[in-house]
């Protein structure tokens, strides 16, 4: 993490480096003031990530997915991650969302360190503050749409009535009411998918992380599906980060980040937000 500092003795601006959370010791490099510099979380970033490394390592084969990756979003922000195939980009969002182990670096979300939350913790965390939407539903195919949406807050021991309560207001919300007690075969894709958003939902999370959440669709579908996660995002400030293939789903994001070769190579803000 770089922090820009100017000395209050001499006005010297100059930079130095720290890891999350760390106290340093800095010299000022014109008048030799001392000081000390904290590197603390700042409220206005949900997610801070510094120097991501991620190697698989399979015995013969070793890919190095991640090769140093910082980034800062910010609460209730969209961004928008896209780049080539096999460039790290679901690698990074498995490590963001502690669904993968990190090789080297550090993940801040809400200021709390990743690294540092136990297995349980970790899942416990996920189940109450983060929503996924993956590309191909992973919808369980025996449920009807409510009991599919219900059933993250089931395993979160959360009570059967207030489930089936909020699973309502969840499908009302993505535009499925009256559809709840079909089976996903018995829906479009389009609608599958509006399930699969309403369960990433159903528990309010404050990250919604999504993988080609509209890879699977046809233009017309996934623009609507599109539409529908910036009106979310816009009326529940949730944060939204998406991978995507597609320029049009990036556009309508407030931030893209594009990957190369297991790193950020640039970023910039669509000309339509
Ligand atoms: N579980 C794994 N074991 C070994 N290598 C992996 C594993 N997951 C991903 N990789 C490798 O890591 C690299 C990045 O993969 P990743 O899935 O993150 O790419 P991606 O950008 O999401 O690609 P796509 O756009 O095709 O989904 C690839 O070279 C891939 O082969
Ligand atoms: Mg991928």
């Amino acid at each position: 993490m770089l922090k820009t500092i100017e000395c209050p003795r001499c006005q010297e601006i100059f930079t130095t480096s720290g890891e999350f959370q760390e106290t340093k010791k800095v010299i000022c490099p014109r008048c030799n003031l001392e000081g000390k510099v904290s590197f603390k979380s700042s409220d206005k970033y949900i997610i801070e990530a510094q120097n991501l490394h991620k190697i698989y390592d399979g015995g013969k084969i070793r890919v190095h997915a991640l090769q140093g990756v910082s980034l800062q979003i910010k609460k209730g922000e969209m961004v928008a991650i896209m780049g080539v195939s096999g460039c790290g980009k679901t690698t990074l969002l498995n490590c963001l969302s502690g669904l993968d182990s990190l090789t080297e670096g550090s993940i801040l979300i809400e200021g709390r360190n990743l690294n540092a939350m136990s297995d349980e913790e970790k899942t416990d965390y996920r189940a109450t503050k983060m929503g996924f939407i993956f590309q191909f539903y992973n919808l369980l195919p025996v449920l009807s749409a409510i009991e599919n949406v219900e059933l993250p807050l089931l395993v979160a021991k959360i009570k059967p009535a207030v489930a089936r309560k909020r699973a309502l207001e969840a499908l009302k919300m993505v535009g499925l009411d009256g559809w709840e007690s079909h089976k996903p075969s018995e829906l479009s894709g389009g609608q599958r998918q509006r399930v699969t958003i309403a369960r990433s939902l159903v528990n309010h999370p404050l990250i919604v992380f999504g993988d080609e959440p509209t890879g699977d669709l046809d233009s017309k579908t996934s623009e609507e599906i599109m539409n529908l996660l910036c009106r979310l995002n816009a009326e529940y400030k949730q944060t939204f980060i998406l991978v995507t293939h597609d320029s049009k789903i990036a556009e309508k994001t407030h931030r893209v980040l594009v990957m190369g070769s297991g790193v950020i190579k640039k970023e910039y803000r669509p000309m339509l937000r």
